[in-house]
């Protein structure tokens, strides 16, 4: 019996020993890092429509482009976090992925080509920060700008994106695809 009752121990420090979190940390640390995606998602969003409305592609593409990470930048510091999109097809080129950032991404996209449930992913890294990722999944609105050319997003969009992002490769997505994700690292 207390063979076992070491062995249990022993077992439960190692599941614990891996992801560097307690239960409580972790439950506490995905509520938070979904909180902060949910709200840069919407301040983003709110931003995006706005320029849509006052003059379409030609000013939202503009306005993302020197703003976006500005609107990031100013929430990282309210939530006291880094908080990033990364992505495995970007547009911005001042947006480098880390390796686990892509590795976070393949194992979203293998999930979903198997119809499996998505989950946040928490984690201590070597230099002990915290992090937090998430899935950015494309919406329909969202294929006025990362669609397939000529079918779900315009010739002239393209040329707009093209004439600002000549490198891009963040088009030919379709509804529910996995854009990237959400990498929120926590300050210590
Ligand atoms: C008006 C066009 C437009 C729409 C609509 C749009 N985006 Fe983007 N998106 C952009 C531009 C422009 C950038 C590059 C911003 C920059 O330079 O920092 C971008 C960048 C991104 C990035 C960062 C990675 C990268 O490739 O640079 C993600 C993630 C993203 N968009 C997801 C979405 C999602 C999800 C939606 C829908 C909810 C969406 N976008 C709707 C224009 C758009």
């Amino acid at each position: 019996m207390l063979n076992k009752v070491l062995l249990f121990s022993f077992l439960i420090s190692l599941v614990a020993c891996d992801s560097g979190f307690s239960e409580k940390e972790k439950q506490e640390y995905t509520t938070k890092g979904k909180a902060i995606a949910q709200a840069s998602f919407n301040e983003l969003n709110a931003n995006l429509m706005t320029q849509m409305k006052e003059g379409g592609t030609a000013k939202a593409v503009p306005f993302c482009k020197e703003e976006a990470r500005n609107i990031l930048a100013k929430l990282s510091k309210e939530h006291n976090a880094i908080i990033k999109r990364s992505s495995d097809q970007l547009r911005s080129c001042k947006i480098e992925p880390t390796i686990r950032e892509l590795e976070i991404i393949e194992m979203y996209k293998d999930l979903k080509s198997h119809n499996k449930e998505i989950n946040p992913v928490i984690e201590i890294d070597a230099d002990n920060n915290k992090h937090f990722y998430a899935p950015i999944k494309i919406q329909a609105k969202c294929l006025t700008c990362h669609g397939k050319v000529n079918e779900t997003m315009s010739i002239k969009t393209d040329s707009i994106i093209k004439s600002i992002y000549p490198f891009d490769i963040a088009t030919g997505y379709s509804e529910g695809d996995i854009r990237g994700v959400w990498s929120i690292t926590f300050n210590k």
